[in-house]
């Protein structure tokens, strides 16, 4: 247990943000997984200002959710002002999260936000500090090494000075983008020189391994993203792993068949059909792997289109189990 401001996180495992993925249907199964915090994919404080209508309904949260982060992104003070108001006063996050790690052209260069924030600290402290004066949740920052130079040291401290109630970091610069190894050392400096709580993320893909970025680094909690995709059962196996040591067990194809028809259910929910379905190709992708005479079942999961696609693939998962 911990806490960011008042909110208590129950344990020390979260779902990191990832645009496309963290979705309201996605964090419900994580958060049945026993998920101590799941943040939602990043949104545009411009898209919010603008009152663009697909990125309103991109706010969509419920209750079971919570303690939920919505994550939303900008460059500018007013704007990002704005919506973290307007997302406060219409879904009531447990936290508002400010994001600096951003890699993606369009929104670091383009929009100078994201990790590009990271470049300018008097930016970085005017935005963080306007928005935590301006709704009463706590509000926490995402961070990535550096953009080019290593300054999240620097940068974990403007923020705690400005008010952030915790810190996330993804120990890579913005130039390393997603690839080679996450450093580590980078979490446990950031965690030694602030006072609020921080999260470590990057890299984790097995129970054993956030209990190695703990250990090592002696953050308050870890941050799970992309060892997530097809496979949310890694966030019930740190939670028992941390708690008592459970090992854990394979999934099985059968219980891999079943997510996918429920992660389906769960997409249809919040989004027209046919957005859920093409949606649902990707995870359906992760989801299936490991099941056995893989590539007829991709060729098919790459094409479909309509429910009645899906059940062909329900079937033919069905077939292989
Ligand atoms: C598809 C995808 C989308 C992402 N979207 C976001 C986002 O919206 N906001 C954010 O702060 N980070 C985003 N990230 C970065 C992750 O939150 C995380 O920092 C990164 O993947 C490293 O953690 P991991 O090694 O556990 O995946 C995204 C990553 C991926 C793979």
């Amino acid at each position: 247990m911990f806490k960011i401001g008042n909110v208590v996180i129950k344990n020390q495992i979260v779902m990191a943000p990832m645009a496309g993925i963290s979705n309201s249907a996605y964090r419900q199964i994580i958060k049945e997984m026993g998920a101590g915090l799941v943040y939602a994919e990043m949104i545009s404080d411009k898209a919010i200002y603008y009152q663009n209508e697909k990125t309103k309904k991109m706010l969509t949260m419920v209750e079971n959710e919570r303690p939920i982060a919505q994550q939303i992104f900008g460059s500018d003070v007013k704007t990002m002002v704005y919506a973290a108001k307007y997302i406060y006063q219409t879904m009531q996050p447990d936290i508002i999260d400010i994001n600096m790690g951003c890699p993606v052209p369009k929104v670091a260069v383009k929009s100078k936000a994201g990790c590009a924030l990271m470049q300018d600290e008097k930016k970085a402290y005017q935005i963080v500090q306007a928005v935590v004066n301006s709704v009463p949740i706590p509000v926490t920052v995402k961070i990535r090494s550096g953009y080019d130079k290593i300054n999240a040291v620097a940068i974990a401290k403007i923020c705690e000075q400005a008010g952030a109630k915790a810190i996330a970091v993804h120990p890579r610069t913005k130039k390393q983008g997603y690839s080679g190894k996450a450093d580590w050392e980078i979490i446990k400096q950031v965690k030694a020189n602030v006072n609020i709580p921080v999260i470590g993320n990057g890299d984790i893909k097995s129970c054993y391994d956030a209990k190695k970025m703990l250990k090592e680094t002696n953050c308050d909690a870890v941050m799970i993203g992309r060892g997530l995709l097809g496979n949310p059962w890694l966030i019930q196996e740190c939670v028992a792993y941390l708690k008592n040591g459970k090992e854990p067990k394979p999934v099985s194809a059968k219980e891999k068949k079943a997510m996918l028809e429920y992660h389906f259910n769960k997409l249809k929910q919040i989004k027209p059909e046919k957005i859920a379905i093409l949606e649902m190709r990707q995870f359906a992708l992760w989801y299936v792997k490991g099941i056995s005479q893989l590539k007829p079942l991709k060729t098919e999961i790459v094409k479909m289109n309509n429910q009645q696609d899906f059940q062909k693939i329900i079937k033919l998962c069905e077939e292989r189990i």
